[in-house]
């Protein structure tokens, strides 16, 4: 089934205003997710924010099973938290490390998937090393597996990364990883509401994801999917009395299920509204939605490509909606704000959101990234193209 894109558009009213290529920054809302978050809010307002959660306590649970059904998980597998970098958080800083202990993990990775297991591994005489990148771009399978030994205690990889529309070879990477019998934790940040994410397909053990990006949700929400007999293994960083339960003789039980990742009080407005932003992106399809938007993306870079003075920056064998770009002689935030001025939305990747893989590549500025979505047309993308080939002329008038 293809993408009703009319349909798409008219479900979405931002697109009557903007050009809404930052897509990987957080996506234009759908109204149904827009009408289920206000809905809310005003029953907060009208009824009191205990009294609404009460009354609606059937959607805020129906989010948890949304979300294990695009993923292909289970409901108890699901913790709902407020981003994507929370929910990895917990899960990695719920694993143990002792000196000597290996994490491995990719060039390709968010800054903050390297700061946290640098800072752990700082702590605690553990290493952090960095599998080589393939010929392809992406994650060297064949130089994890080699990697691989008893000291190895956890892989953690970018499905998508922030910084390029490099897909990572996850399924390959969870194969190996489970067959050494080592934990992979996944950020599925910028893949899912993208494209089909399958923890079981992938073999992934934990899996974090934000809301407000592909899967076209509220912002601050996001969920982390933890394999049940591992949550329960696994002791949260942080407890409370959601996590916990106060026993009388001066002891606390840890709840069973993944829900132990999670605090008490929460944006319940938001959660509604992510359920509902799942139930719309299962509604088109994932794959329905993957073939869209690597499509839009594909003629992107190639509408780009064409441009003097403009450099096209994605690798891998597989790529995603992200397109990312430099323009010669011109900073990526100047062609961003030129952009903007003719209310076309993209986002610039600095250097600090990914220095190990910027580094690799040979990429010595801060870049442009355009980022599609299945409601994005080709008229957009032109003029996307029309400006940025605006901005390469006037680096082509400075030097003539
Ligand atoms: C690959 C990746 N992981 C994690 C994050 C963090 O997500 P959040 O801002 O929801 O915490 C981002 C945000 O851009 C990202 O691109």
């Amino acid at each position: 089934m293809s993408i009703d894109v009319a349909r798409a558009r008219a479900d979405t009213p931002g697109t009557e205003s903007v050009a809404h290529l930052n897509n990987a920054g957080s996506a234009l809302p759908p109204a149904p997710v827009l009408d289920a978050v206000i809905e809310h809010l005003r029953l907060e307002a009208e009824i009191g924010g205990y009294e609404a959660a009460a009354d609606r306590a059937d959607r805020v649970e129906h989010t948890y099973d949304a979300i294990a059904r695009l993923i292909g998980a289970r409901p108890d597998e699901i913790a709902v938290v407020e981003n994507a970098t929370r929910a990895w958080d917990m899960a990695f800083y719920a694993m143990r490390f002792a000196p000597g202990d290996r994490i491995l993990t990719s060039r390709a990775e968010y800054a903050s998937n390297y700061i946290a297991p640098k800072h752990v591994a700082d702590r605690t005489g553990a290493s952090v090393e960095f599998v080589q990148v393939g010929d392809a771009g992406g994650v060297d399978v064949d130089a994890l597996e080699g990697m691989l030994d008893e000291r190895v205690k956890l892989v953690s990889l970018v499905h998508v990364p922030t910084q390029s529309g490099l897909v990572q070879p996850a399924a390959a990477v969870g194969a190996i990883a489970r067959a050494a019998g080592v934990p992979l934790l996944l950020d599925a940040c910028q893949s899912v509401g993208q494209m089909p994410v399958d923890v079981r397909e992938f073999g992934c053990d934990m899996l974090s994801a934000t809301g407000r990006k592909f899967l076209r949700g509220p912002r601050g929400t996001g969920f982390l999917y933890v394999r049940r007999d591992l949550a329960e293994r696994l002791e949260p960083p942080l407890l409370d009395l959601h996590a916990a339960e106060w026993q009388a003789d001066g002891s606390y039980r840890i709840r069973a299920d993944a829900r132990r990742f999670e605090n008490w009080e929460s944006y319940i407005a938001g959660k509604v509204g992510l359920g509902v932003a799942v139930d719309y992106a299962l509604e088109w399809g994932l794959e329905a939605i993957r073939e869209r938007v690597v499509a839009l993306a594909t003629r992107l870079r190639a509408l780009l490509a064409e441009i003097d003075g403009v450099t096209v920056l994605d690798v891998g064998p597989e790529r995603c909606a992200i397109a990312t770009f430099a323009v010669a002689g011109r900073p990526a935030s100047e062609v961003a704000a030129a952009l903007g001025e003719e209310r076309i939305n993209v986002s610039v990747s600095p250097l600090s959101s990914s220095v190990a893989d910027f580094a690799a590549r040979g990429v010595t500025t801060d870049i442009v990234r355009a980022s599609v979505h299945y409601y994005n047309t080709d008229e957009e993308l032109d003029r996307l193209a029309g400006v940025v080939g605006r901005v390469a002329g006037r680096r082509q008038s400075t030097f003539s």
